[in-house]
């Protein structure tokens, strides 16, 4: 497609917790051995939401210098995609839309497809631009990520908020045609309705996320996509970082290429920054690596990066951008490393306490303790409505 008709990523920024728990802390507690977390699954600490911190006020964080840089008037529609949804019926976004005073004029929903969602979004959010180019979309992906207390997914918790703007002519990425599609019905992961915390068969879900890596590679390029030799790096999910290293060197084996560990961390490294110290936030995980290659690598200037996005149960999608000079300018590397930085340690006192506390359920007032430094908070919850406000 010819730059001036491209759309894709215009801005892009990235939130996430209060608090986080590392990994020396969960293994201190339970007995394992650090290395098995810090090398063996590549993860350092994960974040855990304050009392008053949901995906909502997440969202709204992530969102907020967005509407603050480019204004509100070109946006008609907020996808929001989440997998640990507030409510059954009402859309986040609806609250994301209020705390944030976008006009009325607007259209607001959520997806849901595991953490394959938030690409759904944006590819939902190209297909609107595509019928009017002045329009602006806001794609929110937003995740908390909760495993059962002592079980082997615990070590990749994680939450975290990106929020891109979706444009025509866009300054960040512009996503191109063709994308590799793949489904498969496969119970690797999954959170019936009357459960909080999600279910997992760990291994079973390695290999239904190895096997979208084929299926979308075969379907991308039998649709005319990149060779694999002419993308600079590849932004998996990743629901810790090994596993990204795990898909790549399956996917150059499947195009048999020889397993270079020095080629698979040339495409990789720089897209692990943010998830190893932020964990598994689901829908937002390729988005964090996305933002973290943007922010930490060389110039990617006119380079082609490959996405694989993957959801459990299964449905997968491999597609490519291409990095638009002058990215640089529009980062939000300073702002990313400071919603990092900022979280405080909680010990796993302090963790067990909030991964066990639910509201009741009775309608009764619940108004909860204020915690968060972030600018949005949960208030708390009254006859079963939650009330969110500005900090
Ligand atoms: N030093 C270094 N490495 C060590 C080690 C040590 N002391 N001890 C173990 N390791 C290595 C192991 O060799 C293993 O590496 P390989 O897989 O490369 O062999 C790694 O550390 C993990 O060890 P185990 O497999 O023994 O760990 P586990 O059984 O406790 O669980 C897990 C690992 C299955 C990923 C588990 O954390 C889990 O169930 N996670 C949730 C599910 C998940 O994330 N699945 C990913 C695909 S599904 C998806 O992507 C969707 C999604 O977001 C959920």
């Amino acid at each position: 497609m010819p730059a001036e008709l491209a759309i894709g990523i215009h801005d892009l920024s990235v939130a996430t917790t209060q608090y986080v728990l590392t990994h020396a802390t969960l293994a201190a507690h339970n007995g394992s051995d650090v290395a098995k977390y810090q090398r063996g699954i590549g993860q350092r600490s994960m974040s855990v939401p304050a009392a008053d911190e949901d995906i909502v006020t997440m969202a709204a964080a992530a969102a907020a210098p967005i509407v603050a840089r480019h204004g509100a008037e070109r946006i008609r529609t907020v996808v929001f995609a989440t997998e640990s949804s507030v409510d059954q019926a009402k859309a986040a976004g609806i609250h994301v839309h209020s705390l944030l005073g976008l006009p009325s004029a607007t259209r607001v929903v959520e997806l849901k497809q595991a953490c394959y969602s938030g690409t759904a979004a944006l590819q939902f959010a190209i297909g609107l631009v595509h019928r009017d180019r002045t329009e602006q979309v806001l794609v929110i992906a937003s995740d908390v990520s909760k495993y059962d207390l002592g079980s082997p997914g615990e070590a990749t918790q994680g939450a975290a908020a990106v929020a891109m703007l979706i444009s025509a002519d866009p300054a960040l990425v512009r996503i191109e045609d063709p994308s590799g599609m793949f489904t498969a019905d496969i119970m690797d992961f999954w959170r019936p309705n009357y459960r909080n915390t999600a279910l997992v068969d760990g291994r079973e879900s390695i290999s239904a996320y190895l096997q979208a890596v084929e299926g979308t590679w075969k379907d991308y390029t039998e649709r005319g996509g990149h060779k694999l030799d002419e993308l600079s790096a590849f932004c998996y999910h990743q629901p810790f970082t090994k596993m990204a290293y795990k898909a790549h060197r399956h996917l150059l084996n499947y195009c048999g290429y020889e397993v270079d560990e020095a080629r698979i961390n040339g495409a990789i490294a720089n897209t692990t920054a943010y998830n190893e110290v932020i964990g598994n936030s689901y829908t937002a995980s390729v988005y964090l690596a996305l933002a973290a290659l943007l922010d930490t690598a060389g110039d990617l200037s006119g380079k082609a990066i490959g996405f694989l996005s993957y959801g459990s149960g299964s449905v997968a999608e491999f597609f490519a951008g291409t990095v638009v000079p002058g990215y640089r300018a529009h980062l939000r590397a300073d702002a990313h490393r400071e919603a990092i930085d900022r979280r405080e340690d909680i010990d796993y006192a302090r963790y067990r306490e909030i991964h066990t506390h639910a509201f009741p359920v009775d309608g009764g007032d619940y108004p909860v303790p204020r915690e968060t430094t972030g600018p949005y908070r949960l208030a708390g919850l009254s006859g079963h409505k939650r009330i969110y406000e500005p900090r």
